[in-house]
């Protein structure tokens, strides 16, 4: 057996502290909050409108005047940089009689103004209405005197974090980062807000939001749906860890880098699947053919060695954040899976009608090397361009590709929908490792026993 150097840096990067374990609800979920119309106005009334939500990205609205739109189940928010720089993120609905205002994804007003195509209203960057037709015949005996900078557009709390453009439908909400405690601290290092966005896909599928985050939510799965995985991490629970926070979001920390101890397949396989990551970081995986779960080590020796002559600046990241995945589960919807030069970033909510449909989003986000204007994602497996913007690619599931890995999970879920709403399921029966899922849920009901947000 090789025995490899054992020179570690000191680098604290993101808190590995355990959360404490929380209180679990002893109820068991059984189908229905996956498919009945009852279920679902009570999320849309009581969850959606009290959570911080991501309308895009920073770098998709650089210039005064542009704007982007984010659909969110029945709604429709519009978040646009103003003359003073300023983002703003306004309900998608103009003031006269309810026209959705703009209808584009992305855009931009190039000092002109919002004008809504049913009569002809006209806002601003700031949301102020500034015109209206025959603005004359408004009549304070009527419905009122003029509209313009009264009615303007309705502005919805928001802020940025690591590059992305957030809103919350509460103006009573925590503030962002206190909302996102403690996962905005631990992520800052990664500096997201330096990444691009080089992967943008939608897919409408037939299954409920809540199988997106229920998914990724558990690592149970992953030797069924993701066999490939067995030889490149250590995805046995006994090695991960779970942290669920009291703020709602949870965490699991599964060691990459190379198998686990209890790996007893050919020390070829892990080579293999670990190529083009040996290959970059020229590490010879041939000594480690005794025991491929040393190649961890080895990696992360050999990125603290290399990574700033490849452009990287990892002096940020502990030595485990450099093979590891760190996988973040924002509440209610979203998660980050975090390796060393990006994110895939993973989204599932509501379809506006139907609680058996979901909008799932994949970006990836990556860090491009310093100097590098390509770069090979060895997530994505492709090859991404920092001059490029992505475009957004949409269909339905199998239609698009999220990438190797996600493109297994989104093939589950329609299946999984089907199962939840027969005569012959008797509700969940889970082991401890999936206990985020029960975790979500709890906080999903937490939320729901609050009322619909008036
Ligand atoms: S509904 Fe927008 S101008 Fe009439
Ligand atoms: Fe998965």
């Amino acid at each position: 057996m090789t025995t490899i150097e054992t020179t570690r840096v000191n680098v604290a990067g993101t808190p590995r502290d355990k959360a404490p374990e929380p209180e679990f609800s002893s109820t068991r979920n059984n189908g229905d909050r996956y498919w009945t119309p009852e279920f679902a106005r009570q999320e849309w009334e009581a969850l959606f409108p009290r959570v911080w939500q991501v309308a895009g990205r920073v770098e998709q609205i650089p210039e005064p005047g542009d704007y982007v739109t984010y659909d969110i189940g029945r709604d429709s928010v519009l978040a646009v940089r103003g003359e003073d720089e300023k983002i703003r993120v306004f309900y998608n609905v103009c003031q006269h009689r309810g026209n959705r205002l703009v209808t584009a994804e992305v855009g931009s007003l190039a000092g002109g103004e919002f004008a809504c195509a049913y009569h002809g209203w006209r806002f601003g960057d700031d949301g102020r209405l500034n015109w209206v037709p025959d603005e004359d015949d408004f009549h304070a005996d009527f419905q009122g005197d003029s509209p313009c900078g009264k009615r303007n557009l309705i502005e919805i709390k928001s802020d940025t974090w690591a590059g992305f453009i957030w809103f919350n439908m509460d103006d009573n909400a925590a503030p962002l980062r206190e909302w996102l405690s403690p996962v905005a601290e631990h992520l800052d290092v990664y500096q997201m807000e330096n990444m691009r966005r080089t992967h943008w896909v939608t897919i409408v599928g037939d299954w409920n939001w809540k199988c997106v985050q229920d998914n990724f939510n558990e690592s149970y799965h992953l030797p069924f749906v993701h066999p490939q995985t067995l030889p490149a991490m250590n995805e046995h629970h006994s090695g991960s860890q779970f942290d669920m926070y009291d703020s709602g979001h949870a965490r699991m920390i599964m060691p990459g880098g190379g198998p686990g101890p209890h790996y007893s397949g050919r020390p070829e396989r892990a080579f293999q699947s670990l190529k083009p990551d040996l290959e970059f970081w020229k590490v010879d995986p041939e000594p480690y053919a005794d025991d491929p779960s040393q190649l961890r080590i080895a990696l992360q020796q050999a990125k603290r060695k290399l990574g700033e002559s490849k452009g990287f600046d990892f002096s940020a990241y502990s030595d485990e954040q450099l093979t590891d995945n760190y996988h973040y589960t924002v509440f209610p919807s979203i998660s980050f899976s975090m390796k060393p030069d990006g994110c895939i970033w993973l989204r599932g909510t509501p379809h506006p009608t139907d609680p058996q449909k979901c909008i799932f989003d994949m970006w990836y986000l990556t860090l491009f090397p310093k100097g590098s204007k390509e770069y090979w994602s060895n997530s994505m497996r492709d090859w991404v361009s920092i001059d490029h913007q992505a475009e957004h690619q949409t269909g339905v599931a199998g239609e698009v590709s999220c990438g190797p890995g996600i493109d297994q999970d989104v093939s589950i879920w329609s299946t999984q929908q089907q199962g939840l709403r027969s005569r012959g399921f008797r509700g969940e029966y889970m082991p401890w490792q999936e206990r985020r899922i029960k975790f979500f849920h709890d906080q999903i009901d937490r939320h729901l026993a609050m009322g619909p947000l008036t």
